[in-house]
């Protein structure tokens, strides 16, 4: 009982008694990144889910101690490490899911597009040992400007021969995480109970709260979603001015893609009742990848779901509009990155 009440799992779309119920199957998770402020934490909440059976570790350097360590937590998955280009096949070889939270953190004065340069190269070189490895695995992507990292994870996977855009995902869960937490502060309303779809991308303006579809029905003052909106948005310079150079947010962070892999091992198990926020390449509006609520299931995202953009106040129609030009050229960024290189 200790071990569910802590895995995160908070979607209030989906049923917590699911976790008590007994698991038909287990599965394989890697973490590339996994030395990291991310992945450390990350790795821990993993290690407790009685959904894994094996959790592999990677990183370029100081992964062998953090496996050493997690490997004493008595809790059904075995850990195990790799280090260094020549060690990643291994890692990823008949793995289930791929969590990527490998690259450079921002500092105080940074965007995240400042980190593209750096991350770019990062994420490439990883999503192309998983294409030639794991091919069939989830992928969930971390490492910003995840704007543009997912397309360039995509474009890498297409010319591997192997994509499939209902198993790439941008894990933009920490800004719904952190729109439910300031919100239900806001109405003094039960965190468990609040749920706020937060769809465009994730970077400043491209992150777009929907609070008027926030459940439960709540209403805002103008001045209140204009507040709440804005700091939804500069949440994450929040943390990275208060870590002053120390880094960027890792353990909400960690819990925020503890949540989205949860998710993600359910609908792979077989719970047809699985919704989270995701970027992913999408219909929904005239841009490739947008991030909205998406069902999930056994193949990956079983469905977009449109009903949120629907109905938007004047205020969400405009932010949704404002967002579309940025989130284009982070889009295209990654995409032409990718090209150039052929
Ligand atoms: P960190 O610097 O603490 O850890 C990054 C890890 O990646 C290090 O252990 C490093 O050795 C490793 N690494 C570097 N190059 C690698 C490679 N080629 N292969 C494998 N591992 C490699 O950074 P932190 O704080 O963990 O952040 C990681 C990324 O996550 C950053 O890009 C950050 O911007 C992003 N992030 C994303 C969020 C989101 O909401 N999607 C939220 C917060 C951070």
């Amino acid at each position: 009982a200790l071990q569910a009440s802590i895995v995160p799992k908070i979607s209030p779309k989906t049923s917590f008694r699911n976790q008590f119920q007994p698991r038909a199957s287990t599965f394989k998770v890697a973490i590339l990144g996994a030395a990291g402020g991310i992945g450390q934490p990350l790795a821990l909440l993993v290690k407790m889910s009685p959904l894994v059976s094996a959790l592999h570790l990677y990183d370029i350097a100081n992964v062998k101690g953090v496996a050493a360590d997690l490997s004493h937590c008595n809790t059904p998955s075995q850990v195990l490490d790799f280090t260094g280009q020549l060690e990643l096949a291994n890692c990823l070889k008949g793995v289930d899911v791929v969590v990527i939270p490998a690259g450079v953190p921002r500092k105080p004065g940074m965007t995240r597009d400042d980190l593209f340069n750096v991350n770019a190269n990062i994420v490439k070189t990883l999503v192309e040992a998983v294409a030639d490895n794991c091919p069939d695995a989830f992928i969930l992507i971390i490492s910003n400007p995840v704007n543009s990292t997912v397309p360039i994870a995509a474009e890498v996977l297409k010319q591997k021969g192997v994509y499939n855009p209902k198993k790439l995902f941008g894990v933009t869960t920490l800004d719904v995480v952190r729109a439910n937490t300031f919100v239900a502060q806001r109405k003094n309303l039960r965190l468990i109970d609040v749920d706020v779809p937060v769809v465009g991308g994730h970077a400043g303006i491209t992150i777009l709260p929907l609070l008027s579809k926030t459940r439960p029905l709540v209403t805002f003052s103008q001045g209140e979603v204009e507040e709440l909106t804005v700091r939804i948005q500069n949440a994450g310079t929040e943390v990275v001015e208060a870590k002053a150079g120390a880094g960027s947010a890792t353990l909400s962070m960690a819990y925020a893609a503890a949540r989205f892999l949860e998710s993600s091992l359910r609908a792979l198990d077989g719970d047809g009742d699985v919704y989270e926020c995701s970027y992913v390449q999408s219909d929904l509006t005239e841009l490739p990848f947008f991030a909205s609520r998406v069902k999930l299931g056994r193949k990956g995202v079983e469905a977009i779901i449109s009903a949120d953009l629907e109905g938007l106040t004047e205020y969400e129609s405009q932010m949704l509009e404002a967002l579309k030009p940025e989130l284009k050229a982070s889009i295209e960024k990654g995409v032409a990155f990718v090209q150039k290189k052929q």
